[in-house]
């Protein structure tokens, strides 16, 4: 199976604007890509097609024919880990192994699969297993999408140790979110993360006012991210 796992520093970091991002890109060089979001939470049903308003943007993003269990084949309706949500709603946490089924699905179908991970690495889907466990079982590099804030060295330098612990191939990091008039800590925060955790930056995103995953992948057009997640 062919494909990225985009994960993030943390939740709303900018994930899914990202994955589709990349997906639209994919197929806009005919590349017949499907993209799909494993675990998903939240407090309500996004619409009666999608549980995840997620899902409907990878799916839009990628023209899916799939139907929502396909491409999130695990969602509970309380906007927390799904360890912690399975726990307040009194269900199982999720069959991680059983996760993987629908994507290695979508896998043999489709040339590539942009999978989108939920909150962090370090979300723990069961007792046992986090979402880091699920990308070693699914056997696809990582691209880490982080902030340029106060904080994000940290943030980020953790997350790709848990990917080294983990033996995951990290391929690179999305700084998402870079202001307008960055102050001199945003500005060099993407040198000095490359630098400290060892993995390029393959991309910094601005903020912008109405984000859209077309936008985002013009602007990752422009960067050899393609070249690295195909290689
Ligand atoms: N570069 C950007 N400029 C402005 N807003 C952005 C940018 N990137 C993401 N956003 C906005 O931030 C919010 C969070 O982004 P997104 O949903 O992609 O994050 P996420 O990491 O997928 O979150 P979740 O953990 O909920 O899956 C969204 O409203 C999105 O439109
Ligand atoms: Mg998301």
């Amino acid at each position: 199976m062919r494909g990225v796992f985009v994960t993030g520093t943390d939740t709303g970091i900018g994930k899914t604007v990202v994955a589709a991002g990349i997906a639209w890109l994919l197929k806009k060089k005919g590349i017949d890509v499907a993209a799909m979001k494993p675990f998903a939470t939240g407090g309500k049903f996004f619409s009666k097609k999608f549980k995840s308003e997620d899902t409907a943007i990878l799916a839009a993003a990628t023209r899916a024919v799939e139907s929502d269990e396909e491409l999130n084949p695990v969602f509970f309706r309380v906007p927390a880990s799904p360890l912690m949500a399975a726990q307040i709603l009194k269900k199982s946490p999720p069959d991680v192994h059983g996760a993987l089924f629908p994507l290695k699905k979508l896998g043999i179908k489709h040339q590539f699969v942009v999978v989108e991970g939920i909150g962090g690495l370090m979300v723990p889907l069961t007792e046992r297993e986090f979402v880091a466990d699920f990308v070693r079982l699914a056997d696809l590099p990582v691209v880490v999408v982080t902030h340029p804030r106060l904080g994000t060295l940290n943030h980020t330098l953790l997350t790709v140790r848990v990917c080294r612990d983990f033996g995951l191939d990290i391929r690179g990091i999305i700084v998402n979110l870079m202001p307008k008039k960055p102050s001199a800590v945003e500005r060099n925060a993407p040198h000095v993360m490359q630098r400290l955790a060892g993995v390029p930056v393959l991309a910094v995103l601005p903020e912008m006012k109405k984000p859209d995953y077309k936008e985002i992948g013009r602007l990752l057009e422009k960067t050899s991210i393609a070249e690295k997640i195909l290689a």
